[in-house]
């Protein structure tokens, strides 16, 4: 697990601008918070944390957050109609808003990236109560989605000020579920390297793999991805766009019925998929099914790996090795009734690459479930 140090990080090219310790929170924006935040507890195994709303004074919202580990999701709901949150709910469905990423300084963050091109989302706020101070900034990404930067280095309590700890009863075991290891964007025709330029020269990333329509693609759509990676490795942010096949692109369903750019899937870390994801089954999560064919030759593509092979192809698990080690993945259904968002699970031993050899089995195992929404 990474070790937190607040400095910032030296790379070849110099300073880093914007150090980033890694995922503060990821904020959905759902049509109901309070059943949202029952199901991903229920179902995923989170933890009540806090909660914002009217009994905390707040008028327009409600925010549930939970946890797993370091693994944080705030839930949050309009009150009323007509504002940012309905109206974001209106357009997408439920989704991902805010991407937020921890730093040391949230006001110098805001100020390097907004004088490198960012749009601002939000200017340096201090919130303060009795565990401390939080300071927030934010820019804009792609389609409505956003980064807030999170300065807690002087804040002790449960999440931040403006929220109460959240205590309930009801507390399901959790699912072994550890931080997030990568979110994926999809974007539109043409604009992969836009928002891959943005991520360099706005917040210094640097693209650290380029899949193209060869490598992601199958007899029927193929889509085109860029890895982009903060200077510690601490933050991945792979950004795909569809590219032009037979059929329709599972990243163009994506931008049709999200109606617009916005986050594919979030990838959450465990150190024992077997065990995370047979949990994950049993209280109801559906995962993509790959052909049982996929298994036939897997050691002699990946070579021998830690893992018993029957437990993998019962669950559906995939593996996929690069010159570091290997890493175990599998993919859940979109959570909502929209083929917009899902989650991944990933285990790495070793790899740090995304599973390059699992994109064919993978992608005709979505183009199976887009055949069934009638919209390959
Ligand atoms: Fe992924």
């Amino acid at each position: 697990m990474e070790t937190a140090t607040f400095e910032k990080n030296t790379t070849e090219q110099g300073i880093d601008f914007l150090p980033l310790q890694g995922t503060d929170y990821v904020e959905f924006y759902v049509g109901n918070a309070k059943q949202a935040a029952h199901f991903y507890k229920t179902a995923f195994g989170f933890q009540s944390v806090a909660y914002a709303g009217p009994e905390t004074g707040v008028k327009d919202r409600a925010s549930y957050v939970i946890r797993q580990h370091k693994l944080t999701f705030v839930l949050t709901t309009p009150l009323r109609s007509n504002n940012e949150i309905a109206n974001h709910i209106y357009k997408h469905g439920d989704g991902v808003k805010t991407l937020a990423l921890m730093v040391y300084d949230a006001r110098d963050a805001w100020e390097q990236t907004t004088k490198r091109g960012a749009k601002s989302y939000m200017e340096p706020i201090s919130l303060k109560d009795d565990q401390g101070e939080v300071v927030l900034s934010g820019i804009h990404t792609y389609g409505d989605t956003v980064h807030v930067f999170v300065e807690r280095k002087n804040y002790k309590g449960v999440f931040m000020p403006g929220y109460i700890e959240w205590k309930t009863a009801y507390n399901p075991p959790s699912s072994g579920l550890l931080y997030v290891d990568h979110c994926v964007g999809n974007v539109g025709w043409n604009q992969m390297n836009p928002w891959v330029k943005f991520y360099e020269d706005v917040m210094g990333f640097k693209n650290i793999l380029s899949f193209d329509d060869e490598d992601i693609s199958t007899e029927y759509s193929a889509l085109m991805s860029k890895v982009m990676s903060n200077g510690n490795g601490y933050v991945k942010f792979p950004i795909n766009e569809p590219a032009e096949g037979k059929k329709k692109s599972q990243v163009e369903e994506y931008l049709d019925f999200y109606d617009g750019e916005g986050c594919q899937h979030v990838a959450l870390a465990t150190h024992d998929i077997v065990k995370t994801v047979t949990d994950l089954q049993s209280r109801g999560i559906e995962f993509l099914k790959i052909p049982s064919s996929y298994y036939d030759d897997l050691i002699s593509r990946v070579g021998q790996i830690d893992e018993d092979l029957e437990p993998l192809k019962h669950l559906g698990i995939l593996v996929d090795r690069d010159h570091e080690g290997y890493l175990l993945q599998i993919f859940t259904k979109p959570l909502e009734d929209r083929p917009t968002l899902f989650f991944e699970i990933i285990q790495r031993k070793g790899a740090k690459s995304f599973g390059k050899g699992n994109f064919k089995a993978l992608f005709e195992a979505i183009e199976a479930e887009q055949a069934l929404r009638g919209n390959l």
